[in-house]
């Protein structure tokens, strides 16, 4: 049965501490970090607006005036340019003030990605809608939201991305159980357990920072007790779904096979800015001759490939 109701909502949950990267994230959160020369954060609002998701609401924590801040006016400096006549650095400066209708909410404690999810419960109401982690880009030429959107329309179920990892990485990840389906990119999800211990975890497929879910998950997560880290954990409500009685129709996870870049971690943070910036046309034509002669000179000391993803 196909779901009657479009998705146009949004969550991005922002209110986590990003330990990971103190100092930078003590007075500002981690999806404020640039990327290249843009705050991580508008990367993954661009691509919730590319997959046709307008109202984006952003639970946030401590320290939301920067984000805040970068989705509003900012009239002072628009003043400057505009007197200037520097229209090139205007429309950056505008784009992000109008790239969505962008709501907030307080997660108060941040006591989980799972409680992060059910502050948004009002504002979402009864309907299916997307998280996107604020922490975690998707690159744009790799669509996966749109994918995702698809795949729950035909078959109204709960959806996640899934992303084949090095099994020596999968105690960082919430891990999934997986059955094949008839679409090659599409599998049934029959178990989910978050950062299984070294040695234990039941696949390689990790859950990473995209889902669409539908509303029975606020009311999960109000019964949801803390798990792994004393957090109210959104793979604990997922599991249920996956392993429980039929209602809410199950789990499925798309499998993707594109680039991606954790933002939340020093490593990935380092390769994501790397190849934004060798793929960008506008800084790539003097950054990868240099780039290339700085990995000359590394001679035979660089020991790490570039596709070797690492959680600190
Ligand atoms: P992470 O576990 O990566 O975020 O959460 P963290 O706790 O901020 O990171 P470290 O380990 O201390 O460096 C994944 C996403 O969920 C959000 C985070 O902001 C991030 O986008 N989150 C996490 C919340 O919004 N609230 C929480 O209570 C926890």
């Amino acid at each position: 049965m196909a779901s009657p109701i479009p998705i146009t909502k949004a969550v991005i949950p922002v209110a986590g501490l990003g330990t990971r990267f103190l100092p930078a994230t003590k007075a500002m959160p981690k999806e404020m970090l640039p990327v290249v020369d843009k705050p991580a954060i508008q990367y993954v609002v661009e691509e919730a607006v590319d997959a046709g998701l307008t109202d984006v609401l952003m639970v946030t924590g401590r320290n939301k005036n920067a984000l805040e801040n970068h989705f509003d006016r900012a009239g002072e400096l628009e003043a400057v340019l505009t007197s200037k006549g520097d229209d090139e650095k205007l429309r950056k400066v505008d784009y992000s003030t109008h790239l969505a209708d962008v709501h907030y909410v307080r997660q108060g404690d941040p006591k989980g990605l799972g409680h992060a999810v059910l502050r948004s419960k009002m504002h979402v109401g009864r309907e299916p809608f997307a998280v996107l982690l604020g922490d975690d880009i998707i690159d744009s030429r790799d669509p996966l939201l749109s994918r995702m959107l698809e795949v729950q329309t035909a078959l109204n179920t709960t959806v996640v991305a899934l992303l084949e990892v090095d099994p020596a990485q999968t105690h960082l990840y919430g891990i999934a159980t997986v059955e094949g389906t008839d679409q090659e990119d599409v599998v049934r999800i029959t178990g989910l357990v978050e950062k299984p211990s070294p040695g234990t975890s039941p696949s390689n497929y990790a859950v990473i920072g995209r889902y669409v879910l539908r509303p029975e998950i606020f009311e999960i997560l109000e019964r949801t007790p803390p798990g792994k880290g004393g957090e109210i954990q959104l793979t604990d409500a997922l599991q249920e779904l996956a392993t429980g009685p039929v209602w809410g129709g199950g789990v499925h996870g798309v499998v993707f096979r594109g680039r991606r870049y954790d933002t939340g971690d020093r490593l990935d943070y380092l390769k994501a800015i790397v190849q934004l910036a060798s793929d960008r046309d506008d800084l790539g034509p003097e950054f990868r001759p240099w780039l290339k002669s700085f990995a000359d000179s590394l001679g035979g000391g660089g020991d790490e490939g570039w596709q070797g993803g690492e959680d600190g």
